[in-house]
C-alpha cells in the first residue's frame, strides 16, 4: 500500500515526527464520541486548521472551545452542519467558500444508530441513512467549488456491523429485494433502503449494517469520479463503546452485547485508539481509493485491513447505491 505521497511533511500518527505544515482537516460530527477524539489529536499531530461541525453553532462553538483549552491550540473553526437538513449543508459550503481554503483531510465522521421507532428526516430519509446524504451533498459541494486541495483524502466512518459477522446485525440482500420487489432494478432497491419505504421491513440493528454498507459502496463509486491525486476510503474506527453512540440503541445491544464486549480484552478500544485509525487512512494511497478498511473478519478491534466480503465488492450494487443517493440528494458529481 502506498504512502500518502502529497505531503511529505506528513508524518505517521503513529511517530513523533515533526508536525506537518499547511494542513487543513474538516471532521463532522465533533461534539461527542470520534469525531471529538479525532479533532483533538489532528490538533495534537500538528494540523494548522481543524474545522469542526455540529448540528448547531452554539454547540459547536462549546465544542472547538474545549478542543482549544485541552490542546492549548487556536486551530479549530467551528462551522454548524445539520446533514440530515440540505438547507444547512448549503449554507456550509457557503461558509467554507467564503473562508476560501482547500481542506486536505475531510473526514466524514458523523453517524448515528438508530432506536425502536423508524425516524425519517423531513426529507423523507431514514435516521441512519441520512448522515451519508448529507455527506454526499457536502462533499460534491467541496468538489465543485474546488474546495478539496490535490491530494485531498476523504474518510468516511463505517462500521464492522455492516459485514454481517458481528452478532446481532444482519443486512438486507440488495440484489435480492430488487429481483423480488423492483423487477432487478437495485438502484431502486437501495433507495427504498435510504428512505426505508414500504417495502423494507425496519428494524434498527439491520438499518444500521443496512446504512454502514452503503457508506462502503458510495466510497468505492466516489473512488471512480475523483480526480486522479484524490483518494476516499470507508473505514471502522472499530469498537469504541465510550461515545454517545448507542444512545438511542435497544437493550439487547446496550444492555448486553456491550457491557459484554467491554469485559472481554480484545473486544474494544479506546476513543483515540479509534481516532488513529482514522489519521491513518489520512495517509494510504491512491491504489486502495474506493476500500472498505476495518478490523479483520470477526474481530471487532486490532489492525485494520481491507474488506474483501462479496457483498462488498459487488460493483453493480456500488453503482446501483451511486445512482440511489444522486437521486435522493439530488447532487450529481459534474465538473464546472
Ligand atoms: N463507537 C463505535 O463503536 C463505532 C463503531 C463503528 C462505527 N462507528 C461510527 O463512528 C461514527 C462516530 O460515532 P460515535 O460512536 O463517536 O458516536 P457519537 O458519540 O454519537 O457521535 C456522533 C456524532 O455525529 C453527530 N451526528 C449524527 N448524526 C448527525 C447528523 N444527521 N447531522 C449532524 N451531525 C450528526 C452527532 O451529533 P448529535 O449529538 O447532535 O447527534 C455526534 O457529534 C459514526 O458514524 C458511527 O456509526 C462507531
Amino acid at each position: 500500500m502506498d504512502r500518502f505521497k502529497g505531503k511529505t511533511a506528513r508524518p505517521s500518527p503513529f511517530t513523533t515526527g515533526p508536525p506537518m505544515e499547511h494542513s487543513i482537516a474538516l471532521v463532522t460530527g465533533t461534539t461527542s464520541g470520534l469525531g471529538y477524539a479525532t479533532a483533538r489529536l489532528l490538533a495534537i499531530e500538528g494540523y494548522r486548521q481543524v474545522i469542526v461541525t455540529g448540528r448547531t453553532l452554539a454547540r459547536v462553538q462549546e465544542t472547538a472551545a474545549q478542543l482549544a483549552t485541552e490542546t492549548k491550540t487556536q486551530v479549530f473553526t467551528p462551522l454548524e452542519l445539520d446533514l440530515d437538513a440540505p438547507t444547512s449543508v448549503q449554507s456550509a459550503l457557503a461558509e467554507l467558500v467564503r473562508l476560501g481554503r482547500p481542506i486536505d483531510f475531510l473526514l466524514l465522521n458523523a453517524g448515528v444508530i438508530p432506536g425502536k421507532k423508524r425516524v425519517l428526516t423531513a426529507a423523507g430519509i431514514e435516521a441512519a441513512q441520512a448522515p451519508l446524504i448529507g455527506h454526499h451533498q457536502l462533499t460534491v459541494g467541496l468538489l465543485r467549488a474546488n474546495l478539496l486541495s490535490p491530494n485531498a483524502r476523504i474518510v468516511i466512518a463505517g462500521s464492522e456491523s455492516a459485514r454481517g459477522d458481528v452478532p446481532l446485525f444482519s443486512y438486507t440482500d440488495v440484489a435480492a429485494l430488487a429481483a423480488t420487489k423492483y423487477q432487478g432494478d437495485r438502484s431502486a432497491a437501495v433507495e427504498a433502503l435510504v428512505r426505508s419505504g414500504p417495502s423494507v421491513k425496519y428494524e434498527p440493528n439491520r438499518a444500521y449494517a443496512d446504512a454502514k454498507i452503503v457508506v462502503a459502496w458510495w466510497a468505492a463509486a466516489l473512488a471512480r469520479r475523483l480526480p486522479p491525486g484524490m483518494a476516499v476510503y470507508a473505514v471502522s474506527p472499530g469498537s469504541t463503546p465510550d461515545t454517545k453512540g448507542l444512545r438511542n440503541a435497544g437493550p439487547a445491544l446496550k444492555w448486553l452485547m456491550v457491557p459484554l464486549v467491554k469485559l472481554i480484552p480484545g473486544m474494544s478500544h479506546t476513543p483515540e485508539t479509534a481516532a488513529h485509525r482514522y489519521l491513518q487512512a489520512s495517509e494510504f494511497g491512491t491504489d486502495v481509493s474506493g476500500q472498505f478498511f476495518a478490523s479483520a473478519p470477526k474481530k471487532l478491534t486490532g489492525p485494520i485491513e481491507a474488506m474483501r466480503q462479496p457483498h462488498f465488492l459487488d460493483r453493480a450494487n456500488q453503482e446501483a447505491a451511486w445512482q440511489a443517493i444522486v437521486k435522493v440528494s439530488g447532487n450529481d458529481l459534474s465538473w464546472p
